[in-house]
């Protein structure tokens, strides 16, 4: 009932999905991944911690990657299988996937944007890549792209619903009409084509609102291999976020959820507070660039978005901007990720 990579298997279904900036680090990702399900550092400004961050946030990037990793292996061990969450719209990808392939992780996800050239990237190695998709379009794109350029079929295909947190592969219009079970039966019927015609087995993963073992289980049964749920993983001690986060989303209701614009060119959900109301009136100046974003161009955009992040993360909530998912409502108190884990699988 676990989902494999390679020659290991996890021991549930379930996939911590990856939380820029800072959310999902090595202790959350490495505690995921001991307890059973399938950790995801975040490579967004990873290294954001770093002195050398403020002046070659690059280098700090890609610092951090090695060192995340190695953290995370060391709470997890070799034998769980790890990953990292890579988002196509950062201006380094190429170099943060290279990277987490020089470190052996076992799986990238890849979302924001839909990672064309991402079998090149891993080849060579025996790191397996997913991308993230929102609709049937975007899944057929990608995988007739991969297979038709690089003979590479897809390790695994994640669809994100629009009740997730962060960025939301939808127009605004389409989220509150569009339904994650709809598409999945739509992907799911393509998928079982592909993995006929190509001999291989394409795990296919939900994500995007999944509250309860129930919820999982329904899932399952509609013919998923697992579940990604990012909003949950939150509210854990382990998570890397300050308590000021883990404390904004306790005390989430439902008028404080927003979609935002964000400078991806994405829409995104997030928690309304003073940051996002006074964006309203005017946008925010920008003294530094951390050039993290392809499309971002610092004279136009409303915000800097990793600042924006950094501060929330940080616990500094009144200037930050609080990425989450549609569950939040539900969420009353901190818990352990062995507790959640254990509430998760409980009618598994
Ligand atoms: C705080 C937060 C940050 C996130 N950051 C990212 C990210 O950097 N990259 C990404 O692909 N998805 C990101 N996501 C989406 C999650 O990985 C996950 O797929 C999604 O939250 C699942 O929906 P759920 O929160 O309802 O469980 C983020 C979600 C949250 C709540």
């Amino acid at each position: 009932m676990g989902i494999k990579i390679n020659n290991k298997e996890s021991k549930f279904p379930i996939i911590q999905g990856g939380m820029g900036v800072g959310v999902s680090l090595h202790n959350l990702a490495g505690n995921v991944s001991l307890e059973g399900g399938i950790g995801v550092l975040s490579a967004a400004s990873i290294g954001y911690k770093k002195e050398l961050f403020k002046t070659n946030p690059k280098k700090a990037n890609l610092k951090a990657i090695d060192e995340e990793i190695k953290k995370a292996r060391k709470i997890c061990g070799e034998d769980k299988i790890l990953a990292i969450n890579i988002m196509v719209a950062m201006k380094d990808y190429e170099n943060l996937v290279k990277r987490s392939v020089e470190n052996k992780i076992d799986l990238i996800i890849s979302g924001a944007g839909l990672p064309k050239n991402l079998p090149e990237l891993v080849e060579g190695s025996k790191t397996k890549i997913a991308p993230i998709v929102s609709s049937l379009r975007a899944c057929q794109f990608i995988t007739k792209y991969w297979i038709t350029k690089y003979n590479y079929v897809p390790d695994m295909i994640i669809v994100e619903g629009p009740k997730a947190g962060g960025h939301l592969g939808f127009k605004k219009e389409e989220i509150k009409e569009k339904n994650l079970e709809d598409i999945i039966k739509e992907v799911l019927e393509y998928i079982r084509i592909i993995e006929k015609e190509n001999g291989k087995d394409i795990p296919l993963i939900a994500a995007g609102g999944i509250w309860s073992s129930k919820d999982i289980k329904k899932h399952l049964d509609l013919g998923c291999n697992g579940v990604q749920i990012g909003t949950r993983f939150v509210t854990t001690k382990e998570c890397d976020a300050s308590n000021e986060f883990k404390m904004a989303y306790i005390n989430a209701k439902a008028k404080d959820i927003k979609i935002i614009s964000s400078p991806v060119g994405m829409p995104g959900r997030a928690l309304s507070n003073k940051f996002i109301k006074s964006l309203e009136k005017e946008n925010k100046k920008i003294n530094k660039c951390y050039s993290c974003i392809k499309t971002c161009d610092i004279k136009t955009t409303p915000y800097c978005i990793t600042k924006a992040l950094i501060n929330a993360v940080n616990g500094n909530i009144d200037e930050g901007l609080i990425f989450c998912g549609e569950v939040v409502t539900k969420i009353k108190e901190i818990t352990t990720v062995k507790k959640l884990m254990k509430e998760l699988t409980k009618e598994l």
